[in-house]
């Protein structure tokens, strides 16, 4: 029998761990474990996500909460290693380049446990970013690197990273949303928000770059203003970026957004799946609109995600939203950007890191 601990902590996490723990379920021969670390701890970040994916309850929770990245990263690393102390599993799973991914990596790798890395390679260059120097560093450590696309892969290979110890596996994400994209409750969400099919955008917004600095969220809010005078923007708002708003005086009626609390992971898909294009700073957001078909502009300098703007339907428009106008004049006259779904973007991605996880322990 080998034993996994899984490790998940924010909001973006939990998608990307339902399908690979529901494939492992399909192999006797590992026991499993799910530790979430508390990054995100309220119900409409966190829990609401492991009702609706069908995730078992998480066996510890570290409750660690906000912080600063130190007392953040550092208190994941004091409770995970008394966690991996007990359970003495035979790999470690991290997934994502949130905070709880490095402290996680770390601890483990310290401890002499392999550690497999979900969505591994994924580089914007960009040092500023805390998501940077959490993926870089993860993948150090990590001795199983899980790509989501062969750029990934590219980037392992050029940092120096053993041919063996990488596998391009598809995005497990995109497993995700196709298994419940069909199951979205468009009719529930279009009839409380009152949006017509494609007669709205959505919005979301939460990176530290676009929305700590009172002045930089200004200019961003006015030139979002294009957007609101041709349709209704929906934004349904992180708790990050609900504290600068109203630090700023900004509500509905002052930006013109429509600001809801965020959204359950289906409500907010069904909400994606028929807006007339998505605009946001998130990084797994260009990723599904890539397989919705759904436009998307990203406020934001650069993306680690560059195969959803060779192939598929993101433009960057820039942190400051200076390259709006025009992408999103283009949107109104030709309807924007179609492109096309990413090789093994399939559904199947779990089921192949479950088999290269299997393989690895020989379970
Ligand atoms: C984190 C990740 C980011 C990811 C994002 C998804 C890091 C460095 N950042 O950013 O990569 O894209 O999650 O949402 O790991 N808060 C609440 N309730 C919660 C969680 C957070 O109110 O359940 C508030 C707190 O005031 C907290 C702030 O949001 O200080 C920021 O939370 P934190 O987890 O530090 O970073 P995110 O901005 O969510």
């Amino acid at each position: 029998m080998s034993k996994i601990v899984h490790v998940v902590g924010a909001r973006p996490n939990f998608m990307k761990i339902a399908p690979i723990i529901s494939a492992l379920g399909a192999h006797p021969a590992v026991t499993q474990r799910l530790v979430h670390t508390g990054q995100h701890y309220d119900h409409k970040m966190a829990h609401v996500f492991f009702d609706e994916l069908g995730l078992p309850r998480p066996d510890r929770d570290l409750e660690v909460g906000s912080g600063t990245h130190a007392e953040q990263t550092g208190a994941v690393m004091v409770r995970f290693e008394k966690v991996l102390s007990d359970e003495r599993p035979d790999l470690v799973v991290v997934v994502g380049d949130v905070n709880s991914t490095l402290a996680a990596a770390l601890v483990a790798a310290k401890m002499g446990v392999p550690v497999a890395h979900v969505e591994a390679g994924l580089r914007s260059f960009d040092w500023t970013m805390p998501e940077e120097i959490n993926r870089v560093v993860t993948d150090r450590l990590s001795a199983i690197l899980l790509a989501p696309s062969e750029d990934g892969a590219v980037n392992l290979r050029r940092e120096g990273a053993a041919e063996a110890s990488i596998f391009v596996v598809g995005n497990v994400m995109i497993d995700t949303l196709m298994a419940h994209r069909a199951s979205a409750p468009w009719p529930a969400v279009s009839a409380a928000l009152g949006l017509a099919d494609r007669g709205y955008a959505v919005l979301t917004l939460h990176r530290p770059a676009n929305v700590d600095d009172p002045a930089r969220l200004r200019v961003l809010v006015d030139r979002l203003r294009q957007v609101t005078a041709q349709m209704p923007v929906v934004f349904p708002i992180h708790p990050r970026t609900a504290r600068r708003f109203e630090e700023q005086g900004l509500g509905t009626e002052t930006s013109g957004l429509r600001l809801v609390d965020p959204l359950g992971y289906r409500e907010f898909l069904a909400l994606m799946d028929h807006a007339a294009c998505v605009l946001t700073d998130s990084g797994g957001i260009q990723e599904e609109t890539t397989v919705l078909g759904v436009p998307c502009f990203t406020l934001r300098d650069n993306t680690e995600r560059p195969v959803t703007i060779d192939e598929g339907t993101n433009t960057l428009v820039m942190a400051d939203g200076r390259l709006l106008p025009d992408a999103f004049d283009d949107l109104l006259r030709s309807g924007g950007k179609r492109g096309r779904v990413p090789n093994l973007w399939d559904g199947q991605a779990g089921r192949r890191t479950a088999d290269v996880l299997t393989r690895y322990l020989g379970a």
